[in-house]
């Protein structure tokens, strides 16, 4: 197989973890009232699961854009992914992973919204790809470098778009 590094191909084959992560964003901006996952219940320590961060309808626009993604870029370029299974994967792990990121940060004492560096921008990454890799396997094509390029990729992305989003008035803090 392939073993050319491909920066291309990595940012298409993530894509669809972005897609769950970013599209809430706008989701929620739109919708009327949300439900928070954690239906606003208390933790034992007496703080937020998850805090209203993290939204029934930001999950499921999340989980539907990073889908709805993946089937576009796979008929746009077929054996990206090796069934529809990858992106679904990639796309599930993610969303998980940014729940379980609040969950942490809510046990450490930061509220939501707060700053958790790296947490906040590679958590979602972490879990996307373990998601996928430990069910299927890493791609033939993945190598050392292409992992690299994907955390700098994903962390340098992850801080310029939410910086844009508070630029156009859609975030609240610009991380
Ligand atoms: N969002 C949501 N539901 C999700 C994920 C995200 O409603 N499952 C929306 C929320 O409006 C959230 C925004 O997307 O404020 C940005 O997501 P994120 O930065 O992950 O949430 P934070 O508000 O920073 O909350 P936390 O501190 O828990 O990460
Ligand atoms: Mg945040």
């Amino acid at each position: 197989m392939k073993d050319l590094f491909d920066p291309w191909m990595i940012l298409a084959y993530i894509f669809p973890a972005y897609a769950t992560n970013g599209a809430p964003v706008l989701f929620v901006r739109l919708s009327k009232n949300t439900h928070p996952l954690d239906r606003r219940a208390l933790f034992f320590d007496g703080k937020r699961i998850l805090g209203d961060g993290k939204t029934l309808e930001g999950l499921i626009s999340g989980l539907a854009a990073g889908i709805l993604s993946g089937f576009i870029i796979s008929s746009l370029q077929a054996f990206l992914y090796r069934s529809f299974l990858e992106f679904v994967l990639l796309s599930i792990g993610a969303a998980v992973g940014d729940i379980f990121g609040s969950f942490i940060k809510r046990r450490i004492g930061i509220k939501r919204g707060g700053a958790a560096p790296l947490l906040d921008q590679l958590g979602f990454l972490f879990f996307s790809i373990t998601t996928a890799w430990s069910i299927m396997g890493p791609p033939s094509w993945v190598n050392e470098l292409s992992i690299i390029f994907l955390i700098f990729l994903t962390f340098f992305l992850h801080l310029g778009t939410n910086a844009a989003a508070y630029l156009i008035g859609l975030k609240e803090k610009w991380y």
